[in-house]
């Protein structure tokens, strides 16, 4: 057999081999964002909005308590819920920034970042048919997370007219007899929007009248600029029904690390545990141990980050709205969510037009559900400098469309 005949031989049974692969991963579409991060890479001198991670390298003591910790041979599994040190120092973190409780023992798990935290708690969580409501647009991963898990996922719309705030009535017409839980993260990864108290308080209601669980994804927690961050498990009656997701990726500038933490009482902490034993074993070592200098000394490594978020808020806004691409100013997170209506392109068309013509990328907003569309997601977490010039090109090419 030559090779030419492997090869033929080894696709047509990879082609029969494939079509017995999983019905249900096969129908979760491939993240939008992936297929950009492919087109950049082969592109010089691109502007990428199209991102959602800090520009800033993880501050320098982070990382070498990280490094420390492998020079001293911290090399080995810790324990499936993760070092005590630092469930400890998340408890005492949790308590001192929303008032809430969590015992470190049985009560905290370090995860392999917040992705790892929305699977294994979906999994847990889910039997085969379980309605999740999501408002959207969402992040990407939880619609896929939820139909991984066997659940389907309902979404409700939110659009710039309410600033992407979704209300309580909204959700009380999402409820069925199949309502499992809600999948909540604010602030938005889109749209940057947070939710007033007040109607917090009244989703929390409605979880309690339909005895549902809450899995409230507060990644972003700490990068919010209009209003206090409102902890979900903080709430008067949410604690006993709120999972919490927590992480150390965006606030702290340490994505590559794969490093966050589940929340949540007693009896569902031990469900999601059952799944993360069994997958995962326990968070990277040394970034458990990173992790526990930037929740120990951190605070003003994340206070000077924020403040440069907040500053490049407002330029890339100002911006987008003086030529004539609406922009609501987000709440909350580093990302915001232009219309590109005034256009007359697709969201796609616009990312793709944008990043061929004049090398700027971004990502089309039907990417995080359908009611983006018309949309699209810059992230500005990216130095200032970069930012003025990504609007000097987006400009130019408005004005060629409109001209
Ligand atoms: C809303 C949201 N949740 C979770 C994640 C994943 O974060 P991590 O790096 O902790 O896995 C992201 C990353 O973009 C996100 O935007």
């Amino acid at each position: 057999m030559n090779a030419d005949t492997a090869v033929g031989a080894g696709t047509a049974a990879q082609a029969d081999v494939t079509g017995r692969l999983s019905t249900r991963v096969r129908n979760v579409p491939a993240s939008g964002i992936r297929k950009f991060f492919d087109i950049l890479a082969s592109m010089d001198d691109v502007i990428s909005l199209g991102v959602g991670e800090p520009d800033f390298v993880t501050p320098e003591h982070i990382m070498r308590a990280g490094v420390d910790s492998l020079t001293q041979g911290e090399t080995h599994y810790t324990s499936n819920y993760g070092l005590l040190e630092l469930r400890e120092a998340v408890a005492e973190y949790l308590c001192d920034h929303y008032g809430v409780r969590y015992d470190p023992q049985t009560e905290i798990l370090l995860t392999a970042g917040v992705s790892e935290a929305v699977d294994i708690a979906l999994r847990a969580v889910i039997d085969p048919g379980d309605e999740v409501i999501v408002p959207e647009p969402a992040y990407v991963s939880y619609r896929p997370c939820i139909t991984f898990a066997g659940g389907e996922p309902v979404g409700i719309d939110s659009s710039a007219a309410t600033q992407f705030r979704i209300t309580a009535d909204q959700v009380a017409a999402a409820i069925t007899p199949r309502t499992k839980a809600l999948l909540l993260g604010f602030p938005a990864n889109p749209t940057g929007a947070m939710l007033p108290r007040e109607e917090w308080l009244q989703i929390v209601e409605l979880a309690r009248r339909h005895n549902l669980i809450m899995l409230s994804d507060e990644i972003y927690g700490r990068l919010a600029y209009t209003m206090e961050h409102t902890c979900v498990s903080a709430l008067p009656g949410a604690w006993d029904r709120t999972i919490l997701l927590g992480g150390f990726s965006k606030s702290y500038a340490m994505t590559g690390w794969r490093i966050g933490y589940v929340a949540a009482p007693g009896p569902m902490l031990e469900y999601i545990m059952k799944v993360h034993q069994y997958v995962l074993m326990c968070a990277p070592t040394m970034s458990q141990y990173a992790a526990l200098q930037a929740v120990r000394h951190g605070e003003p490594d994340v206070v000077r980050m924020l403040d440069a978020y907040a500053q490049r808020r407002t330029l890339i806004v100002d911006g987008l709205n003086s030529m004539g691409l609406d922009c609501v100013p987000p709440d909350g997170a580093f990302y915001c969510f232009p219309s590109i209506r005034s256009t007359g392109l697709s969201s796609q068309e616009f990312a793709e037009r944008l990043l061929q013509e004049e090398h700027v990328a971004c990502v089309a907003g039907d990417a995080f559900g359908p009611c983006g569309d018309g949309h699209v997601r810059m992230c500005y977490a990216v130095p200032a400098a970069d930012i003025e010039v990504a609007l000097e090109r987006i400009a130019r090419f408005v004005n060629r469309l409109s001209g």
